[in-house]
């Protein structure tokens, strides 16, 4: 493994958030307070904190999809070359799907329920792939990317034949269909199986790394966190407590707050890998 290179000398962000600030209506504190923050090509970047922390408010932003009762919108999202005004969701429209994608906690809402799999995945490829042979092909490539074989029956499937592992692997491949800059996950592997999990959490990172995605990883899982997140930023009440390289906070974290979530870490943690053939330890 090749060691952190120091932040000066990163590579520029895939994308970058610059004082996003949300209130919501009827509540007078913001939801958000001036969140800025980086995330890299192909590095994952977590977002952290206790549930109301305003971690999904921050997902949603980032891709300009906040709901209507966001009242008053601050901040800009910076993709590439283009910069996002937070609070125009009609810029982000034409580039979702495209520069920016998302991966959300319940794959089977997530889905069309009544077009089959195979349709679905086609949808989502914009460009490249012209003719019926090329994204029959371009399809069968992606579900292959996301460990899953291209069988006619599969491909005719509905989203309630598939497992939620299986559906959330269709999401991603149609996040990353067309090599977006950013990938926001918010909490996508909350409602799967441990074992589902980590699998899903290691092809998010495998297929970020291949396509230099930067992503926004939503979760209140430090466990997750330590063993994914390149660099991590701490959110209590809207506020970032804390920002920076994974590895250095979660081994000095400057704020108690930081100290108790890593004192909660759950266990068994995502450090422990499956043995194969059991392990006693
Ligand atoms: N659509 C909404 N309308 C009003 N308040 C909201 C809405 N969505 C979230 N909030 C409030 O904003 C705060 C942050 O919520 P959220 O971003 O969902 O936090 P998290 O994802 O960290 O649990 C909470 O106080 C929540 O109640
Ligand atoms: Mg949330």
């Amino acid at each position: 493994m090749p060691a952190c290179p120091p932040s000066s000398d990163a590579p520029s962000p895939a994308a970058r958030l610059e004082g996003l600030g949300v209130t919501y209506e009827d509540t007078p504190t913001p939801a958000l307070d001036g969140l800025s923050l980086a995330v890299r090509p192909g590095e994952i970047h977590a977002l952290v904190g206790e549930s109301g922390s305003g971690k999904s408010t921050a997902g949603l932003a980032a891709i300009g999809l906040l709901p209507g009762e966001a009242v008053r919108v601050e901040g800009r999202v910076l993709l590439g070359d283009e910069v996002l005004p937070a609070d125009a969701p009609e810029r982000f429209a034409p580039l979702r799907g495209r520069k920016v994608a998302m991966v959300f906690q319940e794959p089977g809402t997530a889905l069309h329920p009544a077009m089959r799999i195979g349709s679905q995945i086609a949808e989502a490829i914009h460009g490249g792939a012209r003719g019926r042979a090329a994204r029959r092909d371009r399809v069968a490539g992606l579900l292959r990317s996301v460990q899953l074989e291209p069988t006619p029956r599969l491909l005719r499937s509905f989203p309630h034949h598939l497992s939620g592992g299986m559906q959330q692997r269709v999401l991603i491949a149609m996040a990353m269909a067309n090599q977006p800059l950013l990938l926001v996950a918010d909490e996508p592997t909350t409602a799967l199986d441990p074992t589902t999990q980590r699998d899903i959490l290691d092809l998010i990172r495998d297929l970020a790394r291949r396509e230099r995605t930067g992503v926004l990883l939503v979760t209140h899982d430090l466990g997750i966190v330590h063993h994914y997140a390149d660099e991590l930023t701490v959110l209590r009440g809207g506020r970032t407590l804390e920002q920076g390289r994974t590895k250095e906070v979660l081994q000095a974290p400057a704020h108690p707050y930081t100290r108790e979530l890593l004192a909660a870490l759950p266990r068994p943690d995502f450090t422990a890998a499956p043995v194969a053939g059991g392990d006693s330890a």
